[in-house]
């Protein structure tokens, strides 16, 4: 059977960056279901759906397909045929992913294909319920933690890098993190919790490398 590597946690504890890292060392596929829902969000903003109404999403959801294609080690997300990739990191899409990722009809739309990459593929997924619904038998679960502040700090550097900050302050960035986070733990269906046996590491203080000897000798010692 593959080994499968399930990575949870809140927004901005650098699960994205450890996963594509930890792939790359252990040749395994990388999976960011966020990404997923991304790619459902955008589909909701241009396709204009209420998405205060059940039903309406619902609805809306019959008509879309969404298809995972790796390439060149980068995974690339597709609605409808089309290549949305490029568009999933706006403040815009983050939002409405938070909000739409909190409906069954949502969920229950990607969690088989989420399922079935791990079918035929060693793979390390990132998201918010993997060890708990996605993967519960993974071969080894881990939650990463942070604090708001750090996070915050993270992700505004990582804006001002990249030349997007556009009004952003610290403060806002903290506020819609902590939004988002009491939003995706507290949700009905599949909230952001730590599995039972999912081992918790919190980032706040750890560098990038420190971070990734530590998970990857917690790996080695449960693969090898
Ligand atoms: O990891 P991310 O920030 O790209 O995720 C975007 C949103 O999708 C996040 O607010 C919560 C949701 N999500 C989820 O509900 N379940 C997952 N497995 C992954 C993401």
């Amino acid at each position: 059977m593959p080994y499968s590597i399930a990575l949870d946690g809140p927004a901005g504890t650098g699960k994205t960056t450890m996963a594509k890292l930890i792939a790359d060392k252990l040749d395994f596929l990388y999976v960011d279901t966020g990404a997923m829902y991304r790619a459902l969000a955008v589909y909701f903003l241009s396709s204009g759906t209420d998405t205060g109404d059940e039903k309406a999403m619902e609805e809306a959801l019959r008509d879309v397909t969404v298809e995972i294609k790796h390439e060149n080690g980068e995974q690339r997300v597709y609605v409808n045929g089309d290549d949305v990739t490029a568009r999933l990191r706006t403040e815009e899409v983050s939002k409405m992913a938070s909000v739409t990722s909190q409906y069954a009809a949502v969920r229950g739309k990607l969690l088989d294909l989420q399922r079935s990459l791990a079918i035929d593929n060693d793979v390390i997924m990132d998201g918010r319920d993997i060890g708990t619904v996605v993967l519960p038998n993974a071969t080894i679960k881990f939650f990463l933690t942070a604090k708001p502040e750090v996070r915050a700090l993270r992700r505004y550097n990582q804006l001002v890098e990249q030349g997007k900050l556009s009004g952003a302050t610290l403060e806002t960035i903290e506020a819609e993190i902590r939004e988002r986070d009491y939003r995706d733990s507290h949700r009905k269906n599949a909230p952001l919790i730590k599995a039972d046996d999912a081992i918790e590491v919190d980032t706040s203080e750890l560098s990038l490398e420190e971070e990734i000897n530590q998970i990857i000798s917690l790996i080695s010692e449960r693969i090898n």
